[in-house]
């Protein structure tokens, strides 16, 4: 009876202590998930705040970003869409320049692919800015005193200073640009079949003997002037060009620019009309250099773009006059700005500069009849 009370007893204690076993147990996972859901809350109620935290730090940095982009997303000047045979790779060496960037302008605007060589010599990366991250533009910086390898159909060849302070400022480099850099670009003209455009200049004919100055007449230059670095320079470009062109095939346009001016001119180049602009509005005297009666004649750059354009698809390979045929005198040049520009400045008269052309006025007959091109100001 006894053993029985026990075996009873310890039975009952037996399921008893399974019962408080299962409940110890069910107590200890509700407590752990207690735990574990506690802490899962605890732990996205901090992943909540770190993401909040970094999206109030991303904020102002994504704005700024949006902000960059805005400014970076740059508008472009509105481009002709070419076909891709119509479509032409072209090369301007100086493109960076004054003559050079209103160049680009209007090829990019065409629907060319441009490349700008320059080596900032007097050129300016702000007068191509505006095209730079266009998928039809490239800038490069380089002398072409240094041989190019690309792949181009055309080469308007302007890479010389233009103005007489800078190429006089280093003579043998004017010299090296207008030879060694033609032969150059003559070269790379040869090697991949480009046709090549030389921008010479009025000054091959020197201080004239001839009036106004055709393109028969062969010129009158001092070849060992201050001026010859340049005028020999460009002569000796264009005898390079119709040699590349009868030894070797290459196709060769010569234009020979007078004197231009317009916006992207350098203030300080010592050009003319610069000069006396400047001066008038600084209230400085103008400075006329001589009596002020030697003559010139001034076109403006968006005419010389379209004469160098056409010039360049025709197949006129002898030299043509690009300029404006209206002469004036330098001091009528001189009081005309002076009351535009509505300056009380004095006009000062200083020595004649050495070589200074005295008459200077292109016959432009050839570019109008060839051409069809005259100027027809702005
Ligand atoms: N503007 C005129 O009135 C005029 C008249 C006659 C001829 N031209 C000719 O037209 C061309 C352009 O003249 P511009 O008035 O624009 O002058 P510019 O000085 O404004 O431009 C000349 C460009 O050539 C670059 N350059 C110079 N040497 C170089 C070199 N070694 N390698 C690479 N780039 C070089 C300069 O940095 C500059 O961008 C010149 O060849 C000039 O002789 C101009």
């Amino acid at each position: 009876m006894m053993k029985r009370v026990i075996w009873l007893i310890s039975g009952l204690n037996r399921r008893m202590m399974k019962l408080l076993f299962a409940l110890a147990l069910i107590a200890y996972i509700a407590s752990v998930w207690g735990t574990y859901t506690n802490m899962r809350s605890i732990q996205e109620h901090g992943e909540m705040k770190i993401e909040q935290r970094i999206d109030e730090a991303v904020a102002p940095l994504r704005e700024k970003i949006r902000d960059l982009e805005q400014s970076f997303s740059q508008k472009y000047p509105p481009v002709k869409f070419l076909s891709e045979k119509d479509r032409k790779r072209i090369l301007i060496t100086g493109g960076a320049g004054f003559v050079g960037s209103h160049l680009t302008d209007k090829l990019m605007m065409d629907g060319h692919e441009v490349t700008v060589v320059d080596n900032f010599f007097t050129g300016r990366k702000r007068n191509v800015e505006h095209w730079i991250g266009h998928e039809n533009f490239e800038l490069i910086n380089h002398d072409v005193v240094e041989p190019l390898y690309i792949e181009v159909d055309q080469i308007y060849h302007l890479a010389s200073p233009a103005s007489p302070p800078n190429y006089m400022y280093n003579p043998i480099k004017t010299l090296k640009t207008n030879t060694i850099g033609t032969l150059n670009m003559l070269g790379l003209a040869k090697r991949v079949g480009a046709r090549l455009l030389l921008a010479s200049t009025s000054e091959v004919y020197g201080d004239p003997e001839v009036h106004p100055q055709n393109e028969e007449y062969w010129g009158h230059v001092n070849p060992i002037g201050p001026r010859a670095c340049y005028d020999e320079g460009k002569r000796v470009a264009e005898t390079m060009c119709y040699a590349y062109m009868k030894q070797e095939g290459v196709e060769v346009r010569v234009a020979r620019i007078f004197n231009t001016f317009g916006s992207r001119m350098h203030m300080n180049d010592g050009r003319v009309v610069s000069n006396f602009i400047l001066q008038a509005l600084q209230g400085e005297p103008l400075t006329v250099y001589g009596s002020g009666a030697q003559t010139r004649a001034f076109q403006y750059v968006s005419d010389l773009v379209n004469g160098l354009v056409l010039l360049m698809n025709s197949n006129i390979s002898s030299p043509v006059n690009l300029g404006n045929p209206e002469e004036h005198t330098i001091l009528e040049f001189a009081r005309l700005i002076k009351s535009l520009v509505v300056s009380r400045s004095q006009i000062q008269f200083l020595p004649e500069a050495q070589d200074d052309p005295q008459r200077r006025r292109p016959d432009i007959r050839k570019a109008k009849m060839l051409l069809g091109w005259e100027p027809v100001g702005w």
